[in-house]
């Protein structure tokens, strides 16, 4: 099925990079927020992130109006009934994310492929409210969305090959690189990620290394553009520890199990870089 109009639920933080990326990449896009305060809001976020790149010259002021003109927002998800794609980008919660599935299944095109973009979440768990279960799927997306090139497509037992075709032709209209990952906790990237950097959080609180080094010996040793503690900073340590916590409820494996230190930073708002303290301090 070839892929025209998008929607997109939730115009958040990944949402709104979605809109932006399918915007520019040529689709007509529809985006639903829970009112018109936060539409606004992942509007203007639209527009301010268009804005700077005009600047910057990358691309130009009709470039930008075109973009803005294939983008509608809206607080009815009935609008979403001639989408052939819908992507929902709500917060991380399985039954508000059931619930949203349950009810574009009742307004969608019985063709229309519905997506979630759950970093954690069995995909399947929403797929068995609909009457298309081989018509759902995962696209996890990374943060920010128009800049990072990877592109998870998350397949359930019941995904049809058809489905995860038109997942990858999707993926790759937008520029990215897609891998097909199993509907299994933290898909590929956190499944390996979030080990990693529980590991290094966990070197800190025993005091194997200052966190200066744990980083250094990361972007240093192995050339990674950021190391592992910097790297939880910008992520958010809320969201490192329920993904954490969210692995290990699911797989029991040690290696999810967070360290006491993250669950306290938590606990003191110490999030990171969006609350200025995290591992490092920000101004
Ligand atoms: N932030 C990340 O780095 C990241 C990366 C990959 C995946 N994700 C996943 O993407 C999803 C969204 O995360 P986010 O960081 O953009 O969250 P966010 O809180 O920035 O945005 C979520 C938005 O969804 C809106 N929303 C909630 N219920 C809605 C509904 N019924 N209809 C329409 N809009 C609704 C909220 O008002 C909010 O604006 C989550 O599942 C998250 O796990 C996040």
């Amino acid at each position: 099925m070839e892929i025209k109009k998008v929607g997109v639920v939730g115009c958040g933080t990944m949402g709104s990079g979605i809109v932006q990326l399918c915007a520019q990449s040529g689709y007509q896009v529809v985006v639903s927020e829970i009112n018109d305060q936060f539409l606004n809001k992942g509007l203007a976020s639209i527009d301010k992130v268009l804005t700077r790149i005009v600047d910057k010259g990358k691309i130009s002021q009709a470039d930008k109006d075109a973009t803005l003109g294939r983008i509608k927002g809206t607080t009815n998800a009935g609008d979403f009934g001639d989408c052939d794609l819908v992507v929902e980008a709500a917060i991380e919660n399985v039954d508000l994310k059931k619930k949203i599935i349950g009810e574009l299944d009742g307004i969608c095109r019985p063709d229309t492929i519905l997506a979630t973009n759950t970093s954690v979440l069995s995909v399947i768990d929403m797929a068995v409210v609909t009457k298309r279960m081989d018509k759902v799927v995962g696209l996890h997306f990374f943060n920010p969305v128009p800049v990072m090139k990877l592109l998870e497509i998350v397949r359930t037992i019941a995904t049809s090959d058809e489905t995860i075709a038109a997942s990858v032709e999707f993926g790759k209209s937008l520029g990215k690189t897609t891998v097909i990952a199993q509907d299994k906790p933290g898909f590929i990237v956190n499944r390996l990620w979030i080990a990693y950097v529980l590991h290094a959080v966990g070197l800190l609180e025993e005091g194997y290394a200052s966190k200066e080094d744990i980083d250094s010996a990361i972007t240093m040793g192995l050339n990674y553009p950021m190391g592992p503690l910097t790297v939880g900073d910008f992520t958010g340590l809320d969201i490192l520890l329920f993904t954490a916590d969210a692995l290990y409820a699911e797989l029991k494996d040690p290696r999810y199990i967070a360290p006491t230190l993250l669950r306290k930073m938590v606990t003191a708002g110490w999030l990171g870089r969006k609350t200025g303290k995290g591992f490092y301090e920000y101004k």
